[in-house]
This record gives C-alpha cells, sequence and structure tokens, in this order.
C-alpha cells in the first residue's frame, strides 16, 4: 500500500469529467483573461464567505503585495510577520520597499497574542496567517491593531472555509489574502489567488493595480501590473466551489479519524482544533522531536508526509535577523504534516496510523519528550 501526500490525480473521474467539460465550454466561447468566468467565481466567493468585494488575482502572493500596495505602505514602514508561515508573506513586504518584523508564534504556529511589543513609531501594519488553515483569534487581534492604527492584512493563503463566529478568515482585515495553489483546500489547476476587502475605495485600488493601473481601457490612473488571474483557472475554480463543502466533509472526518487512532500516542503533539470551525482542515501538523526519523521510517513505509516549513523565515539568509523565535523553531524542527486530502480513503488513514504506531513501537524511546 502506498499513501501519496498528495495525489492530484487521484481526483474522482465525476470531478476530472466536470473540469474537462469547463474547458471544452471556455474553448468554444473564447475567451481567456477576463469575463465571465472571472465575474462568476468572484461572486460565488462573495456570497461563500460573506465577502463585499471579492477580487482575483494572478496568486497568492500577488494578493498580499496588491493589499500592501493598495494600503500605500511602503519604503520606511514596518509590518509585523509572524516568524513562521511560508516565505510568501515577509517577501511581499519587502517587494513594497518595508521592513517586515517578525515575532515568534503560539506552540500551534499562529502569531503570538504578545506581538504588540513588536510595535514601533514605523509599524503601518500587522499581518497575521491562519497557518495551517487554523484561524489567529482575529477579535482580539483587531481590537490591538484598531488601538494602534495599524492595518491588519489577514494571510489566509491556507484559511478558505475557515470561520470564527461565522465570519470568515479574510474577512476580518482590510484586506485578507488567498490562495487558490492546487494543493489549497480550494485550489485551481494552475496559479491563481484573491484579495477580499469590504472598503469600496480599496476595491478600486486593488482593482486598478492587478490590471496596469487601468481604471478603464487606456485610462491608466495608477502605475500598476499585470497580476489578473488566468481565465480558465477561475472556470476551473467556479467547477471545485461547487463542491467544496463536501471536500470539507471528508476532510474533518479523515482529520476526525487521525485524532481517534492517534489519540493515546503520548510521543506525539497532535493538532489543537481541527475539527473546529475556525480549522478548515488544510494540514494536519503533528509535532515530534523524533521528527526526521519518523519522516524516513514512514517514507520507506509508503507513506508521503511533508515539513511546513523546515526553516522559519528569521533563519533564511534574505531575512535574517536575531530575536526569540523559540516556537517558531521548534515547529521547523518537529512539525510533521501527514496526508490529508478529499482524494484519500479512510483505510489510508488506518495505514498510516499504524505505521506511526509501529514506528514509536520499535524506536528507541529514550529521550522522548512527552506532551
Ligand atoms: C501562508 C501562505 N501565504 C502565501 C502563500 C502564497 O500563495 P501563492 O502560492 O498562491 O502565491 C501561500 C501559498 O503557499 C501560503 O501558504
Amino acid at each position: 500500500m502506498r499513501v501519496p501526500f498528495l495525489d492530484l490525480k487521484r481526483m474522482d473521474s465525476e470531478l476530472k469529467s466536470a473540469l474537462k467539460s469547463k474547458f471544452s465550454e471556455m474553448l468554444d466561447e473564447g475567451v481567456f483573461s477576463g469575463g465571465k468566468e472571472v465575474k462568476s467565481l468572484e461572486s460565488k466567493v462573495s456570497t461563500y464567505l460573506s465577502s463585499p468585494f471579492s477580487i482575483a488575482c494572478a496568486n497568492g502572493t500577488d494578493a498580499l503585495e496588491l493589499a500592501l500596495r493598495a494600503l500605500q505602505i511602503g519604503s520606511g514602514d514596518e509590518v509585523i510577520v509572524p516568524a513562521m508561515t511560508w516565505v510568501s508573506t515577509a517577501e511581499a513586504v519587502v517587494m513594497v520597499g518595508a521592513e517586515p518584523i517578525f515575532w515568534d508564534t503560539d506552540a500551534n504556529g499562529l502569531l503570538a497574542a504578545d506581538w504588540e511589543e513588536a510595535i514601533t513609531g514605523k509599524t503601518k501594519a500587522v499581518m497575521p496567517v491562519h497557518l495551517y488553515g487554523k484561524m489567529v483569534d482575529m477579535e482580539n487581534l483587531m481590537a490591538k491593531a484598531k488601538k494602534h492604527k495599524l492595518f491588519v492584512i489577514e494571510d489566509g493563503a491556507q484559511s478558505f472555509g475557515s470561520f470564527q463566529k461565522k465570519k470568515a478568515a479574510g474577512t476580518f482585515g482590510d484586506v485578507g489574502c488567498l490562495s487558490f495553489y492546487p494543493t489549497k483546500n480550494l485550489g485551481a489547476l494552475g496559479e491563481a489567488g484573491m484579495c477580499l476587502t469590504d472598503s469600496p475605495e480599496l476595491n478600486g485600488r486593488i482593482r486598478r493595480l492587478l490590471n496596469h493601473g487601468q481604471k478603464a481601457r487606456d485610462e491608466h490612473e495608477l502605475v500598476g501590473r499585470n497580476s489578473r488571474i488566468d481565465a480558465i483557472q477561475a472556470g476551473f475554480l467556479a467547477v471545485f466551489m461547487d463542491r467544496f463543502a463536501s471536500f470539507q466533509e471528508l476532510r474533518k472526518r479523515f482529520a476526525g479519524m487521525y485524532l481517534k487512532e492517534l489519540a493515546d500516542r503520548e510521543e506525539l503533539r497532535l493538532p489543537a482544533g481541527i475539527l473546529e470551525e475556525d480549522h478548515n482542515a488544510h494540514l494536519f501538523v503533528v509535532q515530534t522531536p523524533k521528527r526526521n526519523e519518523l519522516k524516513e521510517f514512514l517514507s520507506k513505509q509508503g507513506v508521503g508526509t511533508a515539513i511546513h516549513y523546515p526553516h522559519s523565515l528569521p533563519e533564511m539568509r534574505g531575512f535574517a535577523c536575531a530575536g526569540n523565535f523559540e516556537n517558531a523553531g521548534k515547529l521547523s524542527r518537529q512539525g510533521l504534516s501527514l496526508p490529508l486530502n478529499p482524494w484519500m480513503r479512510g483505510e489510508d488513514i488506518v495505514f498510516v496510523c499504524a505505521k506511526i504506531r509501529e514506528f514509536f513501537h520499535t524506536s528507541d524511546r529514550s529521550g522522548r519528550e512527552v506532551f
């Protein structure tokens, strides 16, 4: 038996034929940039997330950069960023000429609640990242940001479908940024992303920035760029959107199976709150001091795993800085993502858990850390 971490070839045949029909329909239509598919995706997302403005763009990294530019954050400004995230969060800050100020995460990888200590006279914004699909406590973060008059840009690249008290991830801050990278819960068959906002003014600025600063054809009001979504991806995303709820059910069911099967493994720290509504079960990240050995063992047994992420940002050459990033560092050394996606079957989860039990049964238990 083999359980890959994620194998998109395993999409079911009904879905594959719906995607093929969509492609064929679009080929006959002949519109490959903008058009009704883009509008329809934006409106589906707006309805699902109760987001007043949903602006599709080329990818999640661009969404972050567009948000920062629309808020006119740039040279001389500081932006607070968690030390553990995908590199895009900090890249976007640097790309607009501002400086990322890294702050440690909590044990689950979310921006630590004491982030206010990072504020200086230059701080313009804070970027909470809903890492692994689990939301930062947004009510609390928004209250602090308001107190200090900071903009909030939510990196919701991993949290499509997470809600806090029925309010969607990405709809709390000034701008929320989504990624539709193929591995995400709502993933395209290529690159795509989106900005969410409730501000008509930011909606207008972001739309212009991503389309060469144009208000209308040949009316270049701002210096922008091309970050338009590929219309074919918008069409595919609409197909995935129609099935999103059922895929989420499967993710939650498999996450629940993992929790049950691994509950007695005191050597493992299991993901907190993964069955709650504020977690979309994007990644199932366990933590163990024996992470590397477990990863290797599982790989030999045919089980694919991944590490999100093996280096905290302050450890990277481009972002190197000193500070206390203990939790982020620990996650980079101990975090292991187990396979969790709608293309799996229940027996895959049972197999992975049996192999994990086998590993801890046979491995040298001395010096183990008990969570
Ligand atoms: C936390 C986070 N931020 C930003 C991004 C960037 O999204 P994209 O790959 O669509 O540019 C990702 C995607 O992996 C992500 O996980």
